[in-house]
């Protein structure tokens, strides 16, 4: 007589998966990160960890203002090279201007004759907007003080320059770079 026997197939004959336990299941983000970094760290190098460094934070966000190819700080707005700021005309000597570029404010200075500068009106200090004064350039609402050659706080309680925007003269204008 034949006793019956179960016949195991290969699909039955696979190990079931382990238990796996939560802590085993999401590892913490500490790990994940430490895990990636190291990966990536071992991939390539120099450049990877840089990679590394930037993606733990989501984004690294952008920054307030740009740097030209020139070198030179735009401020908040970054208009087209060639935009026209105001007439040189209209800048007196050891003065400035109030002038809006690409909807924000700007002052445009001339310190010397035929010199010309630009800087972000945003005060550094709390965002008031800077405006010209006697010789410098004035914030109205904690008395910050600017310089019209460079954009440096006189007096605080700015904590820093007025961001430069770049500006060169075509004609009769003052221009973006
Ligand atoms: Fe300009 Fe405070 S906002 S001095």
């Amino acid at each position: 007589m034949r006793t019956s026997t179960t016949q195991v197939t290969s699909a039955q004959a696979v190990t079931p998966p382990q238990a796996v336990t939560p802590a085993q299941a999401v590892p913490p983000a500490r790990d994940l990160l430490s895990r990636r970094s190291l990966l990536l760290s071992a991939g390539t190098g120099a450049g990877a960890l840089v990679l590394a460094a930037c993606s733990g934070g989501g984004g690294g966000g952008g920054t307030a203002g740009t740097t030209g190819e020139g070198g030179a700080t735009s401020g908040t707005s970054v208009a087209p090279s060639g935009t026209v700021v105001t007439a040189t005309g209209d800048v007196p000597v050891g003065g400035a201007v109030s002038v809006q570029v690409d909807g924000a404010p700007y002052l445009v200075t001339q310190p010397e004759e035929g010199t010309f500068e630009a800087f972000s009106a945003i005060c550094t200090h709390q965002g008031c907007t800077v405006a010209p004064g006697d010789g410098e350039l004035d914030c109205p609402c904690h008395g910050s003080r600017f310089d019209l050659s460079t954009g440096d706080v006189l007096a605080g309680p700015a904590p820093s320059p007025l961001p430069r925007l770049a500006v060169t003269v075509s004609g009769t204008d003052v221009v973006t770079t």
